[in-house]
């Protein structure tokens, strides 16, 4: 056996991993099947699940899903400082099918052209001079029309959701289409992504989305190029990027940009009502708003779960994955791991401060994360409380939550005295 062979404990075969930062003289072990896991229940509720794959080993092949999931938070951690081993790029994607090639299912260096193209809509310096005013003007509103339904209106359908559609929408610089527009491209072309059944009717309005997208952005370019403004098909407009990645990184951003937002606004009110001693804490200190936020994103995780491809045979924390390996980055188990954060289950904003994962990492790492914070953490939080220091969970109609590889409220309807 030459030297840089390793021999699998259990199964005696041996392997050569070709990385030079792959453990090649550690001993591995062949990823264990996870062949009790079901998509249904990690739908209902996966950090049961979570819990029990992170205890046997950080990384499962799990049939069900087609995937190896990688659960431990710092193998998770691992693949994302690493693109050279762990590619965005994956074949068959369904992503790819849905929304195009975008940044997020590219590598460096292409990667990077797609990424700076969004020029700097999205950074700090532009939400504080820009959008800022404008999130807080959509955010007047739809609390106006939040509190016109009165009570027992639900916060996510008839608040969060059009509130985030609305600041996405202008974002984007969708000024021919409408908040309802945003949030069916987002919901559909998100159900391609996961149509792994794949589905005929789910394909047919995805592809529908998709052809009202492209429609909807030949209409804006030539306007934006001659009336520019702040937003993404602003920047595009005068550069030098194919069509083909401006319909694609768009339609991504409709999918991502949307629903996190709305997911992590809901997810954090439904923690505070149901935590009077933190809610009270936080009515008293607005600025551990942040906190709640910060906390909130790890406790669920709004995208759970993403994937990578290895480039290579390697050894992820002991275990041996192919060339081609399918994975998923299971972010909602990452922030639960209790070798990272103590007592994980539990939303604590007073937690020790800890870097969660719920934006990625990397050079994929979110890039409307600060735009997240803008609009919920500093606008939308602190305008609600203020306007609703009364408001509660209705105790009629109970909440619900779903998802895994995205999760957040269902339903959340909330009564205050009016
Ligand atoms: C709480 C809210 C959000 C969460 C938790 C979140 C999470 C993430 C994660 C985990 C990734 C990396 C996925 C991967 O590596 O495969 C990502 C990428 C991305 N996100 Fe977000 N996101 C949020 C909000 C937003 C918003 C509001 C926007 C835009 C307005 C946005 C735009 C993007 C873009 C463009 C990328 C791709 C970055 C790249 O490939 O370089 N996200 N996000």
């Amino acid at each position: 056996m030459s030297q840089s062979q390793t021999t699998c404990p259990f199964t005696g075969a041996t392997s050569t991993p070709t990385s030079a930062s792959s453990p090649s003289e550690q001993p591995f072990r062949e990823a264990p099947s996870a062949d009790w896991v079901t998509i249904e229940d990690l739908y209902k509720n996966p950090f049961p699940i979570y819990q029990r794959l992170r205890e046997e080993s950080p990384v499962h092949w799990v049939p069900e899903v087609n995937r190896y999931m990688v659960t431990s938070y710092s193998a998770c951690h691992e693949i994302e400082q690493d693109e050279a081993r762990f590619s965005a790029n994956e074949r068959n994607s369904l992503m790819k099918r849905s929304m195009g090639h975008s940044m997020l299912r590219k590598d460096n260096p292409e990667h990077q052209v797609d990424r700076d193209s969004y020029g700097a809509t999205l950074r700090p310096a532009t939400i504080k001079k820009h959008w800022n005013e404008i999130f807080a003007a959509n955010n007047k509103k739809y609390l106006d029309q939040l509190i016109e339904r009165g009570p027992g209106a639900d916060f996510v359908w008839d608040y969060a959701a059009p509130y985030t559609a609305e600041n996405l929408r202008l974002i984007c610089g969708f000024h021919n289409s409408t908040q309802q527009d945003l949030q069916r491209w987002s919901q559909t072309l998100i159900d391609g992504t996961g149509n792994y059944a794949d589905d005929p009717e789910v394909w047919a309005r995805a592809e529908a989305s998709s052809a009202e997208v492209d429609a909807a952005i030949d209409d804006m370019l030539p306007y934006l190029a001659a009336t520019p403004d702040h937003s993404l098909l602003s920047n595009l407009a005068s550069m030098p990027i194919p069509l083909e990645a401006i319909r694609a990184n768009l339609k991504m951003t409709i999918g991502g940009g949307l629903n996190e937002p709305r997911d992590v606004l809901a997810t954090t009110v439904w923690a505070l009502l149901s935590n009077p001693d933190q809610l009270d804490a936080v009515l008293q200190d607005p600025s551990l708003f942040a906190r709640a936020f910060e906390e909130s994103v790890r406790w669920v995780a709004p995208i759970g779960m993403y994937p990578r491809e290895t480039t290579q045979e390697l050894v992820l924390e002991g275990v041996r994955l192919p060339a081609g390996a399918r994975l998923g980055v299971v972010l909602g188990a990452a922030n639960r791991d209790p070798k990272v954060f103590s007592e994980p289950e539990t939303f604590n904003i007073f937690r020790e401060k800890k870097p969660h994962l719920a934006f990625g990492g990397g050079v994929h790492f979110c890039a409307g994360t600060w735009i997240a914070r803008a609009q919920v953490a500093q606008i939308a939080l602190p305008e609600l409380f203020r306007r609703l220091p009364q408001l509660q969970l209705d105790p009629r109609s109970a909440s619900t939550d779903a998802g895994w590889v995205f999760r957040g409220m269902t339903k959340m309807p909330v009564v205050w005295e009016s």
